[in-house]
């Protein structure tokens, strides 16, 4: 009898190790899923493919008319990256787009381009999760060059972020998606868009925005228009099954097998977990219809 209690204990004690991330492991998972920071912060090569030794170490260049900026080193190198930032000030960048106090550009708030009006929704644990991650990167050293700011900068507030998640509210799969989406800012490309402003209540998901192509790509390469994926029977995703969807936003394959373009970070997502792909698609099919 004792045995099989202590047998019983032990597998219970395997399943839990199993399950239970460090918060390292944790904010991996966030950094290089469902947040996707590589995809602005990575460096790539001349065909466009990441550069795997110089992860997070500086990437695009943005040029829009409010601002021109580049995605920082944020691996941690003490004098390029935020090896010198303290963990309260990584957060103060990453869920309120303010720089600190010190260093370069001192109290200079982050270009709009850094998603803190999404990432304000992270809670506490993810939050320091992706702090903890972030001290973990191998340092590299490299410069980007500074912004220039061309005018003050304005986030459009998102709606679930600003009304924000509890653990306890995680418990639901709609609920879960939604929050993944809010971190994961799907919404932020995926919106209806105008004159530089997102619109996040009445053009949630319905697409139409058209983004510039990468830096660097042949002159005249036409931008990309982001599709709808709201759950419009036509327009968006309301016919597809959950496999169909699943299947665009972890591998990049539209509906008919076209391959998806970029700045879709499928690569990413390839890497979220089966639970996190379902709930995303629970969230998705919530979002009301648009044509
Ligand atoms: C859509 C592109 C994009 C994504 C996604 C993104 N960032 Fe950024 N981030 C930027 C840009 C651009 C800046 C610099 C803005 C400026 O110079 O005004 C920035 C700035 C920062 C800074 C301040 C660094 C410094 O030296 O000033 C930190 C820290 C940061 N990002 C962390 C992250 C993390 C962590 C993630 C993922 C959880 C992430 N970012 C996702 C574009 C992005
Ligand atoms: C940086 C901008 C950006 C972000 C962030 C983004 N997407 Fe996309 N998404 C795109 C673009 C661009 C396309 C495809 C363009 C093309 O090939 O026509 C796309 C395509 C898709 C498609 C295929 C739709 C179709 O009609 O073919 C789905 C589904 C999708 N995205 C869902 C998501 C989800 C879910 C997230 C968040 C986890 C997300 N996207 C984040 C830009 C983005």
């Amino acid at each position: 009898m004792l045995r099989i209690v202590i047998a019983v204990g032990a597998c219970l004690l395997a399943a839990s190790t199993a399950i239970a991330e460090t918060p390292v492991e944790r904010g991996n998972y966030l950094v290089n899923s469902i947040m996707a920071c590589g995809n602005c912060h990575s460096p790539r090569d001349a065909e466009g493919k990441l550069i795997a030794d110089k992860a997070l170490s500086g990437g695009l260049a943005f040029n829009t008319p409010p601002f021109v900026a580049t995605a920082p080193n944020i691996t941690a190198d003490k004098e390029t990256g935020i090896g010198s930032w303290s963990d309260a000030e990584i957060k103060r960048a990453l869920i309120e787009g303010a720089r600190p106090d010190h260093g370069r550009l001192a109290g200079v708030p982050l270009a709009a381009i850094m998603p803190a009006n999404f990432y304000k929704a992270l809670l506490p644990e993810d939050l320091d999760a992706v702090v903890a991650y972030l001290r973990s990167v191998k340092p590299v050293r490299n410069q980007v060059p500074d912004p220039v700011y061309r005018a003050p900068v304005r986030r459009d507030p998102y709606p679930d972020a600003d009304a924000g998640f509890s653990k306890a509210m995680l418990a639901d799969p709609v609920k879960r998606g939604a929050y993944l989406v809010t971190i994961g800012h799907c919404m932020e490309c995926h919106s209806a868009w105008s004159r530089g402003v997102s619109d996040f209540k009445g053009g949630l998901g319905g697409g139409g925005r058209v983004l510039p192509p990468r830096e660097g790509t042949p002159e005249g390469t036409p931008g990309t228009v982001v599709p709808n994926i709201t759950a419009h029977p036509t327009a968006g995703l309301g016919g597809w099954s959950d496999a169909e969807i699943i299947r665009a936003v972890t591998h990049g394959v539209a509906r008919d097998g076209r391959p998806l373009k970029p700045p879709m970070a499928y690569g990413y997502y390839a890497g979220l977990k089966n639970s996190d792909q379902a709930d995303i698609v629970a969230y998705l099919r919530t979002v009301p219809a648009l044509p």
